[in-house]
């Protein structure tokens, strides 16, 4: 064994002055990130981490992955440090539960991150800090906002609500492109017109318009949403480490301009409401501009809302009326009431598109689930009239195919990241205030406890019987996160993504050219992707 003398020798001064302040440095993160555990309670257990680093190495490309084999080793509440930050980390839905239903204010707070303030300029209501009263009243108003246009009736239309008027003018357009496109080319990449779609429907119920599919500054918006997950997902390096935010990063820069175009896009539009707010109040109805299809701008009319023609609209009357929050008798200042449509329209394209667009991936490579989801179609709707959401009871077998599409994807892995509120103990550990928390809806979803074959896409495992969903276990599938900061739009998220599907694919089949295999091969981000394949194709269906 060489004597500590003999290795002295072959290292030299700097090399040593170089080892000796890494452990210095390691050893005061250590010591600076130790807490006081109260008496009777442990610290979550973890992993040994790399000075300075931490576990940014052990996360490596799949963090999901890699934490879900970490839990099954230290179990549903561990902790790793990313460069100097503890991280505690949640799987299990009995855990989850606890922290986020139970123990619910205690773990509803967000962590203060470098590229959560760059969004919105640091206004945004679901990547701010505050947990208090500002955004429960914040969110409240979203709420309201998304549900009178969205789900409320619409008296002058045939359809149920807004959101099927806006989606059923998506999918028939979607339908004549996608058979141009076969007629022209022959195959073509689904995503590419999907999310100009579900933008346009949010689009419609935020600022009241729907755009060209080559509009070119909202394609410029739509076609970043991946550097804005790859940024906002749990474990984005730079949040953690100081430096990382000054060396070259390609991810970055283009998140950072990505906020600007969007803020710039989102502020030309609400500067348009106001210009036209007072004007529209003294006409009863508004002109439509534009064909049935609406191909370009259309300016939509409310005129069952009075004046009020979209979302943009509702929170700018809010401020004019400067309504107190009924339940919490907080005043909000206007920007903190009309930047609430940032969040709504950020958060309502890129979740819906990755859903339909995992969607389509599961029915070509399945193409008995994909007949047997058209043959419920043709028994229970027909071809003679379109889906309404009305028809949802009686499509048992589709709902079962969303399911399993959601939690097979799993395509949200981790909610947005957490931090606890005030110190807390969750299952017996002691996790202070102020601590960032990755919470793993993938894990829930790819549990074997619970869904005994988790590799397998199977929506039959949804189904009882007697053929009805299987309500107890549908409710095990977790992908809008659970408690005080569950998805603000969940119904519409579940009802955008099932009225597109019955709409399509009762008009059209999907698959993909022959000889062409798709990737599944989810790629991490807030959102998982898959890669974007040109090879699908699609064939009107025969009557
Ligand atoms: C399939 C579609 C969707 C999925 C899977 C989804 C999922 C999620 C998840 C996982 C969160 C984070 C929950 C947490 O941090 O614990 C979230 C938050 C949120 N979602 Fe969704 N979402 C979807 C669609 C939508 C739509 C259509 C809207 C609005 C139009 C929306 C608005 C929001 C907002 C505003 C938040 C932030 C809530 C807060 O921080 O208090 N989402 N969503």
């Amino acid at each position: 064994m060489p004597s500590l003398y003999g290795l002295l020798t072959f290292l030299s001064a700097t090399e040593l002055l170089l080892a000796i302040t890494t452990f210095c440095l390691g050893f005061w993160v250590v010591r600076a990130t130790r807490t006081n555990v109260p008496k009777g309670l442990k610290t979550p257990p973890g992993p040994w981490g790399w000075p300075l680093i931490g576990h940014i190495l052990t996360l490596g490309k799949n963090p999901h992955l890699s934490l879900a084999t970490l839990s099954k080793q230290y179990g549903d509440v561990l902790q790793i440090r990313i460069g100097s930050t503890p991280v505690v980390v949640l799987s299990g839905l009995d855990t989850i539960r606890q922290a986020l239903v139970r123990q619910g204010d205690d773990f509803k707070g967000r962590p203060d991150l470098y590229s959560f303030n760059l969004i919105i300029n640091g206004q945004s209501m679901t990547f701010n800090p505050d947990s208090g009263p500002v955004w429960a009243a914040r969110r409240r108003l979203a709420q309201n906002a998304l549900k009178s246009f969205s789900i409320a009736s619409d008296p002058d239309s045939s359809s149920s609500c807004y959101l099927e008027e806006h989606v059923s003018k998506e999918a028939e357009y979607l339908i004549i492109k996608f058979q141009k496109l076969m007629a022209e080319v022959g195959h073509f990449d689904p995503y590419r017109y999907l999310v100009v779609s579900v933008a346009n429907v949010i689009c419609a119920m935020c600022f009241g318009r729907r755009y060209d599919h080559d509009n070119q500054e909202l394609l410029s918006i739509v076609n970043l949403s991946n550097e804005f997950g790859e940024v906002t997902a749990s474990g984005f390096p730079a949040d953690f480490i100081p430096v990382l935010r000054y060396l070259p990063n390609s991810s970055l820069d283009v998140f950072k301009d990505l906020n600007k175009k969007v803020y710039s896009f989102m502020q030309k539009l609400i500067k348009e409401h106001y210009r036209t707010f007072e004007k529209v109040e003294a006409v009863e109805e508004q002109v439509v501009v534009g064909s049935r299809l609406g191909l370009c701008l259309t300016l939509c009319s409310f005129a069952s809302q009075g004046h009020i023609r979209d979302i943009t609209d509702s929170l700018i009357e809010h401020c004019q009326d400067k309504k107190l929050d009924e339940n919490a008798s907080v005043q909000l200042s206007e920007d903190k009431v009309v930047s609430v449509v940032f969040d709504l329209f950020g958060a309502g394209f890129d979740t819906v598109t990755t859903a339909i667009s995992w969607s389509l991936m599961y029915l070509v490579t399945n193409p008995r689930v994909q007949r047997k989801i058209q043959e419920e179609l043709d028994t229970v709707i027909g071809r003679n009239r379109r889906p309404r959401l009305s028809d949802r009871p009686q499509l048992p077998y589709l709902e079962a195919f969303i399911l399993e599409t959601f939690r097979h994807s799993s395509f949200i892995p981790f909610t947005i990241p957490h931090s606890t509120t005030r110190d807390t103990n969750l299952c017996g550990f002691y996790i202070p205030k102020g601590r960032c928390v990755f919470v793993s809806q993938w894990h829930i979803n790819h549990d074997q406890e619970l869904w005994g074959d988790p590799n397998n896409f199977r929506p039959e495992r949804f189904l009882t019987s007697s053929g009805t969903v299987d309500k107890v276990l549908s409710e095990k599938v977790i992908l809008f996160g659970l408690g005080k900061r569950k998805c603000v739009g969940e119904t519409i998220g579940r009802w955008e993504v099932f009225l597109f599907l019955a709409m399509l694919l009762q008009q059209i089949e999907f698959s993909v050219s022959p000889g062409e295999k798709v990737d599944m091969t989810p790629i991490y981000g807030l959102t998982l992707k898959h890669a974007r394949c040109e090879h699908f194709q699609v064939q009107m269906r025969s009557s």
